[in-house]
């Protein structure tokens, strides 16, 4: 791996973390987008698989193969420093010497030696790897097993996005009325249950958030403590940095039968098929909105960090294992904050937004139109969706 490419990527990935679920603009466009010319190329160039995800495979393969993991007891002997390092070379020419990818904090006890802990990350990344070289096309098995992963499908779900727009509105009882309540990103509910609820089913995370946890809470707290809405939740995360892989072994390490760590990794399928879609309605936005050929989207988005949100993942998660979708505080309007729960106030474009809210409006008004889940072949049908305001 060059080394040149790994700082923009935690970069990009921290700053990702910052923005997530973060809602800017308008959900529901005011009018329906208009039809654009070309759409099978849309659809082929959205096709090209590697998007968001290409750099994520190198990093994965290089751990797999070259990773290094070592503990030293550190001051005082109340907790050790990790250190997961892989071997760079500055210049073709230039020996290679370690850098450090990941340092986290890990209690004395607990975790197996740093030889087993390193055979297990790369029994995780070799998974990781074999899922990504074998991911099909068949939708209806994706969606299928998502309902397996979940252990059943449920009547209604709701997905909560994590917009200010919430804050006001009252939806707490409607919101929890649902099956199936998923959050995003850990977004706090104390305080905010009258407009978002209080019941959740499912914590759905990127693994930012799961490193997040282990960095601060791998000594304090069982199970890296990454549980805000109970310990028994189960989270639903997808990789968004291998790393992370490792990050979820100490968490798992730490667990207690009264701090478990139900954790379900999201499947290479669903990361391929989300990826599809968010680049064709990035794509397709990009060229009604410029006028330029779709050959020239790159000259907006870098196709190495491209990148669906979270959210993105979570919706598509529900219309799998759910018979209706209700989706809350995704979109924006003039004056409301940008998250219900923070004071953050800018976002990156790592994610391109408006192009997913163009899907989910799709989702809601025109479920046919929408790309990769719609071929007849694919015997997959969209359920019922509705965005509230
Ligand atoms: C592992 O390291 C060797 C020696 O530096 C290098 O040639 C190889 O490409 C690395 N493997 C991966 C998958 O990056
Ligand atoms: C956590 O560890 C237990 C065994 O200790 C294992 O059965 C389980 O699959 C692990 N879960 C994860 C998410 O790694
Ligand atoms: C496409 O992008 C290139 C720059 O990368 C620019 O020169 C060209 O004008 C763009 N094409 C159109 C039709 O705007």
């Amino acid at each position: 791996m060059k080394r040149r490419h790994l700082p923009p990527v935690l970069l990009v990935l921290l700053l990702s973390l910052l923005s997530l679920s973060f809602r800017r603009r308008l959900l529901i466009p005011q009018s329906p987008p208009r039809p654009v010319a070309g759409d099978p190329l849309l659809r082929r160039l959205a096709a090209t698989d590697g998007v968001g995800s290409g750099q994520i495979l190198v990093e994965a393969a290089a751990l797999f193969s070259n990773a290094s993991i070592s503990t030293f007891p550190s001051l005082g002997n109340h907790h050790r420093l990790l250190y997961l390092r892989l071997p760079y070379s500055a210049s073709p020419r230039a020996p290679p010497r370690p850098r450090t990818v990941l340092r986290l904090r890990v209690p004395n006890e607990a975790l197996p030696s740093d030889g087993s802990l390193l055979a297990s990350f790369r029994a995780s990344l070799g998974s990781f790897l074999v899922a990504h070289r074998r991911r099909t096309r068949n939708v209806a098995g994706v969606m299928g097993d998502l309902a397996g992963l979940l252990g059943r499908r449920f009547p209604t779900c709701a997905v909560v996005g994590n917009s200010g727009v919430l804050l006001g509105s009252g939806r707490g009882p409607q919101i929890d009325a649902h099956d199936l309540v998923i959050r995003l990103n850990n977004a706090r509910v104390a305080g905010f249950a009258a407009d978002v609820g209080a019941k959740t089913s499912l914590s759905f995370v990127n693994s930012n958030i799961l490193h997040i946890c282990a960095a601060r809470n791998a000594v304090t707290a069982a199970a890296c403590g990454c549980h805000p809405y109970g310990p028994t939740v189960p989270m639903a995360m997808y990789v968004c940095q291998p790393a992370h892989l490792l990050d979820a072994l100490i968490c798992n390490a730490t667990a207690t039968p009264s701090s478990p760590f139900p954790l379900l990794v999201t499947d290479a399928r669903l990361d391929a098929l989300c990826a599809r879609i968010a680049k064709y309605y990035s794509l397709r936005r990009f060229v009604s909105t410029t006028g330029e050929p779709a050959s020239n989207w790159t000259r907006k988005h870098d196709e190495r960090y491209f990148h669906y949100s979270s959210g993105m993942q979570a919706v598509v998660m529900a219309l799998g294992v759910c018979d209706e979708v209700s989706l809350f505080g995704f979109g924006k309007t003039p004056g409301a904050k940008h998250h219900y729960h923070t004071n953050q106030k800018k976002e990156l474009d790592l994610h391109d937004y408006e192009a997913e809210y163009e899907f989910y409006g799709d989702l809601q008004a025109r479920p046919e139109a929408v790309p990769f889940l719609d071929e007849p072949q694919q015997g997959f049908t969209v359920p019922p969706v509705r965005l509230h305001r």
